[in-house]
């Protein structure tokens, strides 16, 4: 897999697969799926703006006028063809939790969560209040994962960049998710 990395990309990739091998351990989930979605998840990254667009669509993605103004963001579904492509691998629950990984969606599975908040939250992430994330997502995934997205929703407001609506409605189903547990 280091191939499809450069060196900076592939630190980022190992960070992820270590954290997202430990929440998967609290949290019921295989450790050997957690590990290869993360070391999968940033496979497309990349990649020239193009080709994001066509691995995308290639995954069955239906590309949105603002997704082709802003291929990055379809990175994850993108990397979801590399993976059947160059690896021979359509694990469905791996494929989502790669696809998944930048915009989220509403009804995320664990391991869904899981590479969401390890991305977030890997070793080599520094920004102002990782260490409570990290501290919270021990301890409590959802409530984590609440905090990431309105992260991720604060970044893009304050940089007047695009939100995508997956990460809206998947921020509040799982508002909904947390408060029907209570
Ligand atoms: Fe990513
Ligand atoms: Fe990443």
């Amino acid at each position: 897999m280091k191939k499809f990395y450069s060196d900076r990309l592939w630190q980022h990739v190992l960070g992820v697969a270590t954290t997202a091998e430990f929440l998967a351990e609290r949290n019921g989930v295989a450790r050997k799926k957690a590990r290869l979605a993360a070391l999968f998840h940033d496979m497309a990254k990349e990649r020239e703006p193009g080709e994001i667009i066509r691995l995308a669509e290639a995954f069955g993605w239906e590309v949105t006028p603002e997704e082709r103004e802003n291929p990055t963001l379809l990175h994850g579904p993108a990397a979801v063809t590399l993976l059947r492509e160059e690896f021979g691998i359509w694990d469905e629950e791996i494929s989502q939790a790669v696809a998944y990984h930048t915009l989220g969606r509403p009804g995320m599975t664990t391991l869904e969560k899981i590479i969401y908040l390890a991305d977030m939250i890997e070793p080599g992430r520094n920004y102002p209040g990782v260490e409570e994330l990290r501290q919270l997502a021990a301890k409590d995934l959802d409530l984590a994962l609440l905090r990431g997205f309105a992260r991720t929703i604060e970044y893009v407001l304050a940089r007047d960049l695009y939100l995508h609506p997956f990460t809206v409605t998947a921020r509040n189903a799982l508002l909904d998710e947390i408060r029907k547990k209570d």
